[in-house]
């Protein structure tokens, strides 16, 4: 199996095509004119409940990309009816003929890499390498989920049947790979999906459609529903012929879903409070490099962002160490993403909740190695990288997920201690060791609880197959299987099964 390159954007033949989307879409989120519909049993949904979608390429309050136009109750009541029916027969395929479509679907995401990077720079003010490694991502879903279907019906006694109606709840922050992935394992599973995006990302997400649709995957199987939240709340979440939920997103509306339907299956991924812990036996400027691209990248709004680096004695008192650890974080620029220079973009929203809270207040003892500050003059949501420093076991920097481009330094004996803070978090997403000692590396694998173990690399960016992502304990309410791995479509068929492997 072999994973989606990258663009490798040092080339030049590569630095003319990043030139090109950039103008293409400068241009597009200058004209305020790129717009997204529902679609409902193969048609547009037209409707006077549209939403402005601001242009957060740069994010001036006010300047718009386009509109999105919202669906109503009873579209979602209609979306689901004709999931239900399947009148294009998904379900029927075999999952070699599903797998031939979602193969084409794979390539029309490569077509398309430079439009789902263009949008998502407009509407979600990704930098180009960010969405460039999503769409790799979505590509490797889209070849390995139908790929592990066919397996595991390959496995002798083994019968599986589609669950039925999927709905997919995606989040803005991952506006392609994310939702992408969610239906392209319901879909391989031989559901019909419903795709409720962030309403952050519904440029994105439809752009994500047009990949499915466009590859002939027809649009009574995949709908698509951008909605207001608590609408879906109320009419798509709760309706009974959904059968499973795939949802990424916050603790709490993950646990309102349970709460409303106890009796389907939710697959969800919440949040993370992810650590790197840093021994003294590390390779320390490798170290630094990892915890400052975990850090910070994407302005930390990834639930696998390393926002604690938890540092033995030895490190947490070198003043070289602090020092390099500041000069690399404030060494990053901020701002327009149609820069290239700019290793990150605006903000989705201004700070708010944990993370205003975090940039305007200190525990007893903390201090801050870089102040939060903007790095356009009146403009919060350019919001530099800053580090805390000295943040203890139980303060609010400790325990709480920030969501935002704040890094917080704790000090820790041992490695053992170590170990402790970050497992008091209550949090299991994604952790990760800076140590070259093998000895280290065992205890801290034995140790850790989290679903994503990461040695000497940093805590983001998944391969799939290579490192199937998926959290334990607040980071993964409900049910959930880790995503790029080979059981994860098993959440959605029926399984009939004399095998005990599955
Ligand atoms: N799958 C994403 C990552 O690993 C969230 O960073």
């Amino acid at each position: 199996y072999k994973s989606e390159p990258d663009t490798d954007f040092v080339l030049p033949q590569n630095k003319r095509w990043a030139e090109s989307i950039a103008d293409k879409w400068k241009n597009i989120a200058k004209s305020g004119g790129y717009s997204a519909k529902p679609v409902v049993a193969s048609k547009e949904i037209e409707s006077d409940d549209a939403v402005e979608v601001i242009d957060k390429s740069q994010y001036h309050d006010g300047v718009l990309v386009g509109s999105y136009v919202r669906a109503g109750a009873e579209d979602m009541h209609e979306a689901v009816k004709i999931a239900k029916e399947d009148p294009d027969g998904w379900r029927d395929l075999s999952t070699k003929e599903r797998q031939k479509i979602l193969l084409d679907v794979a390539h029309e995401f490569r077509k398309r890499r430079g439009d789902l990077i263009g949008v998502a720079a407009a509407e979600v003010g990704k930098v180009f390498t960010e969405t460039d490694v999503e769409v790799s991502e979505a590509v490797d879903f889209l070849n390995f989920y139908p790929y592990s279907m066919r397996k595991i019906e390959a496995l002798e006694g083994v019968k599986t049947t589609p669950k039925g109606v999927g709905l997919v709840v995606s989040p803005w922050n991952f506006p392609v790979a994310i939702p992408t992935g969610g239906v392209a394992a319901a879909l391989a599973a031989g559901n019909t999906v419903i795709l409720k995006p962030a309403s952050d990302s519904v440029l994105c997400a439809q752009m994500v459609c047009e990949c499915f649709w466009s590859a002939g995957v027809s649009k009574n199987t995949l709908q698509f529903l951008p909605s207001s939240g608590t609408l879906a709340g109320e009419n798509l979440v709760t309706n009974r012929d959904i059968d499973f939920t795939i949802f990424t997103g916050g603790e709490k509306t993950a646990y309102s879903m349970i709460k409303q339907r106890p009796d389907i299956y939710l697959s969800a991924e919440t949040g993370g409070k992810d650590a790197t812990i840093v021994t003294s036996m590390a390779d320390r400027d490798q170290a630094i490099k990892n915890v400052i691209a975990s850090a910070f990248n994407n302005s930390g709004q990834k639930c696998s962002a390393t926002s604690l680096l938890v540092l033995e004695d030895e490190l947490y008192n070198d003043k070289d160490f602090k020092q390099t650890l500041a000069d690399a974080a404030s060494s990053l620029k901020v701002g327009s993403v149609w820069n290239f220079e700019n290793r990150i973009g605006a903000l989705s929203s201004k700070p708010s909740g944990n993370l205003e809270k975090a940039l305007e207040y200190l525990d007893d003892g903390e201090e801050w190695l870089i102040k939060p500050s903007c790095a356009e003059e009146e403009n919060p949501y350019m919001l530099k990288p800053s580090v805390r420093w000295g943040t203890k076991s139980g303060d609010f920097c400790h325990m709480n997920e920030l969501f935002g481009p704040v890094l917080s330094v704790m000090r820790a004996d041992d490695l053992k201690s170590a170990i402790d803070i970050v497992n008091s978090t209550g949090y299991g997403l994604t952790s990760g060791i800076e140590s070259l000692d093998e000895r280290e590396q065992k205890i801290w694998k034995e140790k850790l609880l989290a679903g994503n173990l990461y040695i000497n690399r940093g805590t983001t960016g998944a391969i799939v197959i290579r490192q199937p992502f998926g959290g334990m304990r607040k980071s993964a309410i409900g049910s959930g299987r880790k995503a790029g791995g080979f059981n994860y479509v098993t959440q959605f068929v029926n399984i009939d099964s004399q095998n005990k492997n599955i």
